[in-house]
């Protein structure tokens, strides 16, 4: 038996040593936790996706009576962007949490299938995707969506 350890890495901002370009994109997915249908958990999500071609994507999670039937705020923004600009690689993607009125102290954390997909969109173009987790006391910056999803499951795993 060998112990096999996976290692990532994320930078913690202040939100005064952020560039101009990541502090708007945190602002058009806290200004989205607005349009978050979240009547069921009450947890207003919002997200923005920076393309290439400088339009921002935006979306917020939606819920449903039917529980599994909702969509969480990544995946509505990347679905939303691939969908209208298939060709226009996504250079990074922006969430913000906000329970009972406030955004959350800390970073929000994707949850699994989120991330899956965020894996997918950077890897359908060239190069890295940044992922920029906002929290009020920091912002957390992932350079890749990789960082977020060690061991990802990618197309060619399907060949075996
Ligand atoms: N949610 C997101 O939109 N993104 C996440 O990263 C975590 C969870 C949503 C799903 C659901 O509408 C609510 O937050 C509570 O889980």
């Amino acid at each position: 038996m060998q112990e096999i350890s996976f290692t990532t890495k994320a930078k913690a901002y202040e939100w005064a040593e952020l560039s101009a370009q990541d502090r708007a994109l945190i602002e058009a997915a806290k200004q989205m936790t607005n349009h978050s249908y979240s009547p069921y958990s009450h947890f207003r999500v919002g997200a923005a996706a920076q393309l290439q071609n400088g339009v921002i994507i935006k979306g917020a999670n939606q819920e449903n009576a039917a529980y599994p039937s909702g969509l969480c705020a990544e995946r509505v923004t990347l679905f939303a962007a691939n969908a209208n600009y298939p060709e226009e690689k996504v250079e990074a993607l922006a969430i913000a949490c906000n329970a009972d009125g406030h955004f959350t102290t800390d970073p929000g954390a994707p949850c699994g299938a989120c991330r899956q997909v965020m894996l997918e969109t950077e890897h359908r173009y060239t190069g890295d995707m940044r992922v920029l987790l906002y929290g009020e006391k920091y912002t957390l910056v992932f350079n890749s969506a990789k960082d977020l999803m060690p061991l990802g499951f990618f197309a060619e795993d399907l060949l075996g």
